[in-house]
């Protein structure tokens, strides 16, 4: 009878029922739950509606929310994973979900390119499988300067097969909201300011909330923050006191090893993780958002405090390393987007060499693909972009000609003013892929292009370049 059963416990029709291997306990963002038992899938219901939330003291505000939270549900899976989203549109107007840095099937980008739009009342199924472990996001990609902005966000991750472990993971989406005194969002518009500089909020907003957020972290405690800039066009920069920070993983992913750093500016779409170590003699831990002040100096926003107490953790700081970046080889390709702005009578006009992306003959731009690239990205406008690449990560290797050391993958880069940066991708994943600025209203005004990518069979292999 015993042998029986541990023979029928190596059985592989019994694997489905042992439970899946938990994922990390989390904090800062409400995890959803699997509605899959099977041990590498993962399925999440989401429902994008109108509902009324108490952000601040008096009225109630307005927002939209994925299953009427703000953020979104944490959306959790493994490396290797397979992701099922059911998606049920309960707006009164059309929506997609964009799953932000994955690099996933073509078909299931959730850009109005590849699918239809989800049209209010439809239900839609995103399933694709999940190879790259990192922290990613998810919103829609229609009118994304209200959708998203209004409420429409959430995080994504991707574990690792083997975490790093630390003493607790946090979630941290940084935000910002434009209230009028009533508590009501304020109305959106393209026409400038907003459309010329993005649209900034009045408020801050962390993890859906305007106050600080609260804790206790105990002594000497090794925790792993993953940090995103949901907001509509304004650049952040974060700061934690009473702790030391290294930077451990960018948008895609770990980095073979970490770098310290003590102020990180985090672009609109970026996100970074962060091992945060609590000081010996420390009393508590800040996460502060820095944010540059009229006389060219930061001002200091705390927006996450935990009180140092309890038993001291005994975790050591952990290897860190993701392995190696992908090589950089020699470049068959280049790639040039020039980044501009049209000022119009009303209505400013944000270009992608010279195109605008609502205009119908827009050209796509035609990318020869697993081939290695430079994409020469330069800025001819004063203004900074957040510029962003669906389904591929790049690599930074210059910005005027300089190594910034920015190591790490990335799917989001923010270029300054008239500065010229050059990436590297060998664009390993085909299909037809956004690239756009994450200004929303620049995006909306028309700084988005599509890249046709190939599965690089059209390679002309006696130059290495394609055929014109
Ligand atoms: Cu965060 Cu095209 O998206
Ligand atoms: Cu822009």
């Amino acid at each position: 009878m015993l042998l029986l059963m541990s023979l029928l416990a190596c059985a592989p029709e019994l694997q489905e029922e042992t439970a899946p291997i938990p994922m990390p306990e989390v904090w800062g963002t409400q995890p959803a739950i699997d509605h899959d038992p099977a041990e590498d899938v993962v399925e999440y219901h989401l429902e994008a509606s109108m509902v009324e939330i108490q952000l601040a003291d008096g009225e109630k505000t307005e927002v939209l929310a994925y299953n009427g939270q703000l953020p979104g549900p944490l959306l959790q899976a493994r490396v290797g994973d397979t992701l099922r989203v059911v998606f049920e549109n309960q707006l009164d107007e059309a929506t997609t979900i964009h799953w932000h840095g994955l690099r996933i099937e073509n078909a299931m980008d959730g850009v109005p390119a590849v699918q239809d739009p989800v049209e209010p009342g439809e239900t839609f199924i995103y399933e694709f499988a999940v190879e790259d472990a990192g922290s990613y996001w998810y919103h829609p990609h229609m009118r994304t300067y209200e959708q998203l902005d209004r409420g429409l966000y959430g995080l994504l991750t991707v574990h690792e097969k083997d975490p790093p472990k630390v003493d607790q993971e946090r979630y941290f989406a940084l935000d910002d909201m434009r209230l009028n005194d009533d508590n009501s969002i304020s109305r959106y518009t393209l026409t400038r300011p907003d459309g010329r500089i993005g649209r900034y909020g009045n408020r801050l907003v962390i993890n859906g909330q305007l106050e600080l957020l609260t804790d206790t972290i105990r002594p000497g405690a090794v925790e792993r923050w993953r940090l995103v800039n949901t907001a509509s066009a304004r650049t952040m920069w974060f700061s934690v006191d009473g702790a030391s920070m290294r930077i451990v993983g960018t948008d895609g992913g770990l980095l073979p090893e970490p770098y310290e750093s003590s102020r990180v500016q985090l672009p609109v779409g970026q996100r970074y993780d962060i091992e945060v170590i609590v000081d010996a003699d420390a009393e508590a831990v800040q996460l502060q958002l820095q944010l540059p002040n009229d006389q060219g100096r930061f001002d200091t926003y705390p927006l996450f405090e935990a009180i140092v107490e309890g038993e001291p953790s005994t975790t050591q700081a952990p290897d860190w390393s993701g392995g190696p970046l992908p090589e950089i080889r020699e470049a068959e390709q280049e790639i040039e987007l020039i980044l501009d702005l049209e000022v119009g009578a009303r209505r400013d006009q944000w270009t992608i060499n010279g195109d605008v992306h609502h205009e119908e003959n827009h050209e796509h731009i035609h990318v020869i693909g697993n081939t290695p690239t430079h994409v020469i990205l330069r800025n001819e406008s004063l203004f900074e972009h957040p510029f962003h690449l669906h389904g591929q990560f790049f690599q930074i290797l210059s910005r005027d000609g300089e190594d910034p050391k920015e190591p790490g993958l990335k799917d989001t880069v923010l270029i300054a003013g008239e500065q010229e940066i050059v990436l590297y991708s060998e664009f390993e994943n085909p299909g037809v892929w956004m690239v756009h600025c994450h200004i929303l209203e620049h995006g909306e005004l028309g700084m988005m292009i599509e890249m046709d990518v190939t599965d690089g069979t059209d390679k002309d292999s006696s130059t290495g370049f394609g055929a014109p």
